[in-house]
């Protein structure tokens, strides 16, 4: 063999190699921790450079890592249970001549040439397969790795739109629909907003924040964080009979039981190549319009005759491809990196860009999250980089541009000083966030001044950043406490230069002595507690001086503690004595939030409760500390004396004897009705 071949032999087996090796390593960040380092995008090309060298050096795959056919989304958290029929993916095409050649490919096998299609979206989420037995909802699995997948049924149950039962009176016997749980981008833009109140990471696209969601324990999280479902496919169904003939059909038939389905604007219907390159392009065009993440487009053939006919592949139906968009993406420079000191004092380096437009609208900063960030893509000030809209509503840098890295790029030295207040940075062990620890930093007072103030918090009216801002450098406020003491002077020299708008500004601080318990828990900030979970608080506690007393009630319920998060901070919060002092001196200012209203003395207090089966979203724990909460008791076994039952799924001794007995029996709705929580 000449040596130049040999040569290049050598080098493609290491390229093959590495390649594979890279892909791996995404493919665990993906499915394995739910945050993906790399688009979509760029994982496509990866894997279709190693198809390409494969094929040009099939010896050279010989000892290269392994690489999985199909992804596999299993968590190891939930149970796992077996698809009925197994869930495939797609095959994914990049261009016009792909999607010709896919219609070639079925032409030939069908003996047609007049073939019809519709194309519809490609949901950026998580597939779901939800199981009617006779109509009723008894199973939703996740993918898995096709063959089974984790059993999220009470998440989906959650979901607004999915319904128990099918509205029908002749039901399948058995039926998977198959669909995509995902968040819509504004759900995704006030989930994120919250978690950056709170101090908390924001999710990187939405589809990170489906996954992180179905990965919650608690299913209660699907509905705080706005999931939805979309369905769009059948897996096994007894009988077929029930289906219509075509695949642009399905969706009224899904309609037609209550199943939320893709809708008509939603899809593009195509005869032949020609029209089916254009409807691709429709759909393209159409999906910036769209509340919901895209990545792609579906090519289906219409006629499910005909996609029964062709089949399926090793591991994707040959009736079906998944058309990927490329995504918005421009370059520009970075003119500096400066940092944002965050409520809790996280420093957020941000690069501050030439300004450039990219789908539509023009942007000028991007975040770059932390300072291992920076280091991990290299970025310099000076640097040409790559942004990327996918999903988000802020780009993301995707990559630099080496080649137009000039000599004069400067790396960028994380400080050792907070760039406001000049104390020295820490950082705490296991979290990559950078921090000044200087409580009286006017920089993180600032922060936590703005969210008090703000939308979801106490909706100070005429208290924004500016003011703030100014009333802090004057040195009026150096704490919370500090605002019940403005004068009107203050407020004016703080930028209000009229008398009457200095005291509206007044009035709506004063007004905030007495809002809701709840918009008090949530505005002092504590880490972990967005406004649902601060609701929830309120309600269990009642008082501000109720949720300091949380650490004691709280530590002498294990169980309680260790299943709820936003109680856990709460304690942790409480446990520091500058946050108990600061509270104190709320409430010697005046403070007195207006707690939930009480629950009816006659439906919870007094009464004792028996807990059976598992209901459909509160754990034990949960159900136990909302009725002591409220005043009543939860016993063990079921007696005479047991005022309540509330049973749930699979309930079994304890709600036959209650029956034997001629108890009351409640569910878990009637529960929190009684909680006067619905
Ligand atoms: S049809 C054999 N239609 O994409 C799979 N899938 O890569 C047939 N997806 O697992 C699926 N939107 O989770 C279909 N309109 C759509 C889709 C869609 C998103 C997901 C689905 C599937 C994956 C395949």
């Amino acid at each position: 063999m000449p040596a130049e071949a040999a040569d290049s032999g050598a080098s493609s087996r290491q390229q093959i190699a590495d390649l594979r090796r890279e892909i791996a390593r995404h493919d665990a960040a993906y499915h394995g921790a739910a945050a993906a380092e790399i688009g979509d995008w760029d994982y496509d090309q990866l894997k279709r450079q190693l198809t390409t060298l494969e094929g040009q050096f099939p010896d050279a795959a010989n000892g290269s890592p392994a690489l999985a056919k199909i992804g596999d989304d299993r968590s190891g958290i939930f149970p796992t249970r077996r698809h009925r029929e197994r869930m495939m993916s797609l095959e994914k095409v990049y261009t016009a001549a792909d999607l010709r050649a896919f219609h070639a490919r079925l032409a030939k096998r069908l003996g047609s040439d007049d073939l019809a299609y519709v194309v519809e979206p490609k949901f950026d989420g998580l597939a779901v397969s939800v199981t009617y037995e006779n109509g009723r909802l008894v199973r939703a699995l996740t993918r898995g790795n096709g063959i089974e997948g984790d059993d999220v049924t009470a998440h989906v149950r959650l979901i607004p739109g999915v319904p128990s039962e099918l509205r029908t009176t002749s039901p399948p016997s058995v039926i998977e629909v198959r669909g995509e749980l995902f968040v819509p981008f504004a759900e995704f833009a006030r989930v994120n907003t919250e978690r950056e109140a709170a101090g908390e990471a924001r999710f990187a696209n939405p589809r990170n924040l489906a996954a992180g969601t179905l990965r919650q324990l608690d299913p209660q999280e699907v509905v705080r964080r706005g999931l939805r479902l979309v369905f769009f496919g059948v897996g096994a169904c007894v009988p077929t009979t029930v289906l219509p003939e075509t695949q642009g059909d399905l969706p009224v038939q899904f309609t037609a039981w209550g199943l939320p389905a893709i809708v008509v604007r939603q899809v593009w219907p195509a005869r032949g190549a020609d029209e089916l390159v254009r409807a691709v392009e429709a759909c393209r065009v159409a999906r910036t319009e769209f509340d919901f993440p895209t990545d792609g487009a579906v090519v289906k053939l219409q006629s499910l005759e005909g996609q029964r006919e062709v089949g399926a592949g090793e591991s994707a139906p040959r009736w079906a491809v998944a058309f990927k968009f490329p995504p918005d993406r421009t370059e520009t420079q970075v003119r500096a990196i400066t940092l944002q000191v965050g409520r809790s004092g996280v420093l957020t380096p941000v690069a501050e860009l030439v300004p450039v437009v990219l789908s539509g609208s023009t942007i000028s900063r991007a975040t770059l999250h932390n300072r291992d960030e920076i280091a991990r893509r290299d970025v310099r000030i000076g640097d040409t980089v790559v942004i990327e809209k996918a999903g988000e509503i802020i780009p993301a840098i995707v990559g630099v541009n080496l080649a137009r890295r000039p000599p004069t790029a400067q790396p960028f030295e994380f400080p050792t000083q907070c760039p406001e207040c000049h104390t020295a940075v820490a950082e705490r062990k296991g979290e990559v966030a950078v921090r000044c620890v200087n409580a009286a930093c006017p920089a993180q007072l600032r922060r936590r001044l703005e969210h008090f103030a703000s939308k979801g918090a106490l909706e100070i009216a005429g208290l924004g950043p500016t003011t703030i801002e100014a009333l802090v450098a004057q040195g009026r406020v150096k704490d919370l406490p500090d605002l019940f003491r403005l004068r009107r002077e203050d407020v004016m020299s703080a930028g209000k230069t009229s008398a009457k708008s200095a005291e509206q500004v007044l009035a709506a601080i004063e007004a905030s002595r007495h809002a809701e318990l709840w918009r008090w828990v949530y505005g002092l900030g504590i880490p972990q507690v967005g406004t649902v979970a601060a609701r929830d608080l309120a309600r269990r506690f009642r008082t501000l001086e109720g949720l300091m007393t949380a650490k004691v009630s709280a530590a002498a319920n294990e169980r309680e503690k260790a299943g709820d998060p936003a109680l856990r901070a709460v304690v942790i919060y409480f446990a520091d004595a500058k946050n108990r002092a600061l509270v104190a001196k709320l409430i010697a200012a005046g403070v007195r939030p207006v707690g939930p209203p009480e629950p009816s003395a006659t439906a919870v207090a007094g009464k004792t409760f028996v807990l059976t089966g598992s209901l459909p979203t509160l754990t034990r724990a949960q159900a136990t500390g909302k009725i002591e909460a409220a005043g009543g008791k939860v016993g063990t076994t079921v007696s005479r004396h047991t005022h309540f039952v509330v049973a749930g799924a699979d309930a079994g001794a304890k709600l036959e004897q209650a029956r034997t007995l001629g108890l009351t029996i409640i569910d878990e709705a009637a529960l929190r009705r009684m909680l006067l929580e619905e």
